[in-house]
């Protein structure tokens, strides 16, 4: 009896976490499909009968066995005893007559008491060495048991209901996942520019006037020529004229010098739209262009350095 409490417990301790297992994937499907982990409303109710049985057992069990009292007691009916006063022992006395109640411990360990030591010896001695039939302890066999029981669902519940993923399936739906993971970081860093990944692209250049005709007009003039800050479209720069000099500028500015910051009022794509249209003003020559400043820019170098400092940011 006591073996089937435990397996019962065991079945449905696997059931519930079936049912926990189930809630926690829920989400996941959200994303992409997956081979449906939930449980059918007919197999619910199948478990659920089965569950109902199993209880109607106990209780048929447990009827019989009052039933069986009753009809014992009516076939030889025991006169009704009179509480009598036990007698004094002596505590001596009353240890040896008191019997050892076992524990939970050596209930788990199917321990004996040494009193019925006797009765577990096997009847054969080997170099006058005795051997106890001790018999195999509770929770080996809750184990021995409990696997088989996992066993089983796991085959089921894997190999031929299929309704938990393989290992290779479960692989092929995390790649999905972390593909979909990445496309969607990929996306979002897309629009994410700064010194390591901003490079020249022509296409920028009609949004990057767009920006420096509304942030940067008033002190560079509107074709970039100069006016408080330097000439952009000649070939001296004050801090160099590579395409992430001029990010760098523009977004962390000089402010000792009056140029503003602008990583803050700007995306760094507009950023990176201004930095672009900037490039594509080299050499327009604009009439009222401002007195060069700073440094020849050779472009061979400057290409070098760029890469270089790519190369350290990566
Ligand atoms: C308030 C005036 C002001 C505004 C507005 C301003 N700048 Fe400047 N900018 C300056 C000054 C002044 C300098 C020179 C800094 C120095 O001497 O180091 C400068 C320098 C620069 C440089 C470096 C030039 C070199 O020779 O190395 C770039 C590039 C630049 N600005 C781009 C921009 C862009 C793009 C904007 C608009 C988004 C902008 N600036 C808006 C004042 C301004």
């Amino acid at each position: 009896m006591d073996m089937k409490k435990t397996n019962l417990i065991l079945t449905l301790l696997l059931i519930s976490s079936g049912v926990i297992a189930q809630t926690t994937v829920e989400p996941a499907k959200q994303i992409i499909p997956e081979p449906n982990i939930g449980l059918s409303i007919t197999e619910l109710l199948v478990i659920a009968l089965l569950f109902f049985a199993v209880v109607l057992l106990v209780v048929a069990v447990t009827l019989f066995n009052a039933f069986k009292v009753m009809l014992k007691e009516q076939k030889d009916p025991q006169p009704f005893i009179k509480y009598q006063k036990p007698e004094q022992v002596d505590y001596t006395e009353w240890l040896k007559l008191k019997k050892s109640t076992p524990n939970i411990w050596t209930k788990l360990l199917s321990l004996k008491p040494m009193e019925e030591e006797k009765n577990l010896e096997i009847p054969h001695a080997y170099d006058g060495i005795k051997e106890l039939s001790n018999p195999v302890p509770a929770w080996f066999n809750v184990l021995f048991y409990g696997t088989i029981i996992f066993g089983a669902f796991y085959l089921y519940y894997y190999h031929i209901g299929g309704y938990g993923e393989r290992q290779d399936d479960e692989y092929i739906t995390e790649m999905t996942k972390a593909d979909l993971d990445k496309k969607a970081f990929l996306a979002k860093s897309a629009t994410k520019v700064d010194e390591g990944s901003i490079k020249i692209d022509a296409a920028q250049i009609v949004n990057g006037k767009g920006v420096f005709d509304a942030n940067c007009i008033a002190c560079h003039g509107d074709k970039g020529q100069g006016l408080v800050g330097p000439n952009l479209t000649d070939e001296f720069w004050l801090h160099g004229g590579s395409v992430v000099d001029v990010f760098k500028v523009v977004k962390y500015g000089v402010p000792e010098k009056g140029m503003v910051s602008w990583q803050k009022n700007l995306t760094s794509l507009q950023i990176s739209e201004v930095t672009n249209y900037i490039m594509s003003l080299k050499g327009t020559n604009p009439v009222g262009a401002k007195a060069p400043q700073g440094e020849k820019y050779e472009e061979k170098l400057a290409i070098d350095t760029a890469n270089a400092e790519i190369i350290t940011k990566n």
